[in-house]
């Protein structure tokens, strides 16, 4: 039986069009006229001013905390139940991360939890300089709220939308939230360029200076002359032209996923012990992955079980991340949940998992995939 993956590429008609543009101009070295295009169209597709198209998503996170002017033992809050390069650039730059718990509703960053970090910080004359605000599995964080608070403690927002790229908010799409934002074309991502990554700003310096940056930081000067520290960040001009093909079918995309959501949904959500994550009412999630929790006190089955009897059938799934709080890394930097001793994210990553959810995931193999989660819940 062939494999399942979690969420594998699924390529379009589009990409190889521009791939042999590339080749036919010999335009093979990195930049270049598809990275331009590249960046104008994803810039208008989310509706944002100016984008540097870059290496990788945590490459896009690491410039933002630079162009901020992070430095060694300033504070950054980030949201606990994400990927580990949501937080990793905090660490580059020998800074202090704080983590923050998510709500019940949304998975995404607690309001409530910000707050009470906020003003705890506040207390120790000690504030963030950044907040990193996570859109999780492709569901966007509440932003009015966060941004209010965040306004009136006069702290900066990065909005990270690796997973988010095609969901909106409020009518607004992801990726348009907070002073800067970051995306990824991860194979693993909504649509990829095998790797890569984008910053994004209505701010057009940030981006500027993101370019400079991340082009070695060469100085205005004919020879080679370098007055700052830079690094190795842009995209190849191949890469570009994968993503703008993927671009044009984003929207597909975002449609097959919430496809394949509804039909877990719809057969799996009547079992008890069965959540699904939810969508909030502010927005539209572009369902990256579908993602379920299991009380194993009514199914009888834990979700470790369910991934290893998946595995037995050859089909990956796996558990929603680990918090960063809980992760030996992190585990002597502060977090900050609503309720002191209830911790959200713990209990997600504890019941949580993420079921294969590709965008060409055949129904025959998403109908298969789901009678053996119905059977194996229902069995043990
Ligand atoms: C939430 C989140 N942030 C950042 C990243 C980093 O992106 P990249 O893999 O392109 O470096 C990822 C995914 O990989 C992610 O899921």
């Amino acid at each position: 039986m062939n494999r399942i993956y979690l969420s594998p590429p699924n390529m379009g008609q589009y990409e190889q069009k521009y791939v042999q543009e590339v080749f036919d101009s010999n335009w093979i070295a990195p930049l270049g006229p598809q990275v331009d295009a590249f960046e104008r169209e994803m810039c208008d597709y989310i509706g944002v001013n100016h984008a540097a198209a870059l290496s990788s998503g945590t490459a896009a996170l690491h410039l933002a905390l630079r162009i901020l002017g992070i430095k060694e033992n300033d504070v950054v809050f980030c949201s606990s139940l994400t990927f580990a390069a949501s937080a990793s650039p905090i660490l580059y730059e020998k800074a202090v991360p704080v983590f923050i718990d998510s709500d019940r509703e949304t998975w995404n960053m607690c309001p409530i939890a910000l707050e009470r970090a906020l003003s705890e910080y506040k207390k120790r004359n000690h504030l963030p300089k950044v907040v990193i605000v996570v859109n999780l599995y492709g569901q966007s964080a509440d932003y009015d709220r966060i941004l209010e608070i965040c306004y009136c403690y006069h702290v900066p927002v990065i909005e990270d939308a690796a997973e988010s790229l095609g969901a909106s908010y409020k009518n607004r799409k992801s990726g348009n939230f907070g002073v800067m934002s970051v995306l990824s074309f991860n194979g693993n991502k909504i649509i990829t360029t095998s790797g890569g990554g984008m910053l994004l700003s209505n701010n057009e310096d940030f981006i500027k200076k993101a370019r400079f940056l991340a082009t070695q930081a060469r100085d205005n000067a004919l020879h080679y002359e370098h007055s700052q520290l830079g690094f190795n960040y842009r995209l190849s001009n191949v890469l570009a032209a994968i993503g703008r093909g993927q671009l044009q079918v984003l929207d597909d995309r975002v449609r097959a996923k919430r496809e394949v959501f509804q039909r877990y949904y719809d057969v799996l959500s009547p079992i008890e012990g069965i959540e699904f994550m939810p969508e909030a009412a502010y927005g539209i999630s572009n369902r990256w992955l579908t993602v379920m929790t299991i009380d194993s006190e009514k199914t009888s089955i834990d979700r470790t079980q369910l991934i290893e009897i998946l595995e037995k059938y050859n089909i990956e799934s796996r558990p929603v991340w680990k918090p960063m709080h809980l992760q030996p890394l992190y585990r002597n930097y502060d977090y900050y949940t609503a309720t002191p001793g209830i911790s959200i994210s713990d209990e997600l990553f504890n019941n949580g998992i993420c079921l294969p959810s590709g965008s060409d995931l055949s129904v025959t193999d998403r109908d298969r995939i789901i009678s053996i989660i119905k059977k194996a819940l229902k069995n043990v």
